[in-house]
């Protein structure tokens, strides 16, 4: 029952996408063509990618949906449509949007993601399909469909942020990119990587989120056995408008030069903090304990530790039963950081 139900509702999205697709490459599709255009997307990396575009008004799906023996209660329940407040019936979910669909690996369509082409931004700039019986959302990757081949050969994925960053990279070469798709990078998207490759570059936006997507990183793919290095761009920037500004060169090379994310993550939280107050030092502490945490490789660890207890100035033997058994510590390890100069050595046997 649930198998039969799973093929009628990849017929549904199938028929979504189809429709989407003949939107935008006929005559609706003008202005979403001038957008992708503008955006630097070819048409044959559109084509690959199955983008679409959802017209305006509120029932051309529903409508051809419908001409297809599909009925607005399913396709609300396939994610397409949305029930009308004020009396009966269905409006599309989708309008007036360049729409993505999310594919998994056999390029069954799953869900749409929808970028509005509006100039104002009256309208929310993306649209998503909700979680449905069939599709959860943490369990697949934009991109991975179109992006297998490339990461299997190149052994390593780069891992953006968003769905244009995804078809950006592809169109100009980079055809190892994939995206969570606005989330954190989950454990099942980690293991589903992993499938493939024992390496990832995350290249998140520039921004003060992006950053701290990076850092939630570390638990899904130490949990993966993943090797994680990490790319950072200005501010303003994301792996698209880079590529883009900077060219491809710049990227490749950057990629080149990209960092382990466990050393990334480290120097971001000790270089703020080294030679400052107590208070800064005990919760730089903390959150390099955080980071070490996901450090699973012995050597690896004691690495890391050694630059954080140099760094922060703290005893190497009381940094590690600190970040063992933090609260037992705590107080002392005020002590230790308070009497920075000349460090205590604990033996942990008194605890
Ligand atoms: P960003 O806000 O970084 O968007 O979100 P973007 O991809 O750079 O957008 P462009 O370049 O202006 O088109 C990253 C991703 O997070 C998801 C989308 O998948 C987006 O690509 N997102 C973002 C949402 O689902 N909803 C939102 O409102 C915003
Ligand atoms: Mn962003
Ligand atoms: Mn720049
Ligand atoms: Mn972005
Ligand atoms: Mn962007």
């Amino acid at each position: 029952k649930r198998r039969e139900g799973k093929k009628l509702y990849w017929q549904i999205m199938e028929t979504a996408r189809a429709y989407f697709e003949s939107q935008l490459w006929g005559e609706a599709g003008a202005a979403a063509r001038h957008y992708l255009t503008e955006r630097e997307i070819d048409e044959e990396t559109a084509k690959n990618f199955g983008l679409g575009y959802a017209p305006q008004g509120w029932q051309n799906l529903l409508d051809h949906l419908q001409s297809k023996g599909i009925s607005g209660k399913i396709a609300e329940r396939a994610g397409l449509a949305l029930s009308r407040n004020k009396g009966s019936g269905h409006y599309d979910r989708f309008r007036h949007r360049v729409v993505f669909p999310v594919v998994d690996i056999w390029d069954h369509t799953l869900a749409f993601g929808g970028r509005t082409i509006a100039a104002n931004d009256d309208a929310p700039k993306y649209i998503n399909s909700p979680e449905t019986k069939f599709y959860t959302k943490g369990e697949q990757l934009y991109g991975l469909h179109a992006a297998k081949q490339g990461i299997q050969k190149a052994g390593y994925a780069l891992l953006v942020e968003g769905n244009f960053d995804v078809i950006c990279l592809h169109a100009k070469g980079f055809d190892t990119a994939v995206a969570p798709m606005g989330t954190a990078l989950t454990s099942e998207q980690a293991r589903l990587l992993q499938r493939y490759c024992d390496q990832v570059v995350i290249a998140f936006d520039g921004d003060s989120a992006g950053e701290e997507a990076t850092v939630r990183c570390l638990q899904a793919f130490s949990e993966a056995k993943l090797e994680a290095l990490v790319i950072r761009f200005d501010e303003l920037e994301d792996p698209d408008t880079f590529v883009r500004r900077h060219g491809a060169e710049a990227l490749s090379q950057k990629i080149e030069q990209a960092q382990p994310l466990v050393a990334w993550a480290l120097d971001r939280v000790l270089a703020p903090a080294e030679g400052d107050n107590v208070d800064r030092k005990l919760s730089a502490l903390e959150e390099a304990g955080d980071v070490l945490r996901h450090v699973g490789n012995q050597l690896a660890w004691e690495h890391y530790a050694q630059e954080v207890s140099r760094r922060l100035n703290i005893a190497p033997k009381l940094l590690k039963d600190y970040i063992r058994r933090p609260d037992q510590l705590r107080s002392r390890a005020r002590q230790a950081v308070i009497e920075a100069h000349r460090p205590l050595e604990l033996d942990s046997a008194e605890y």
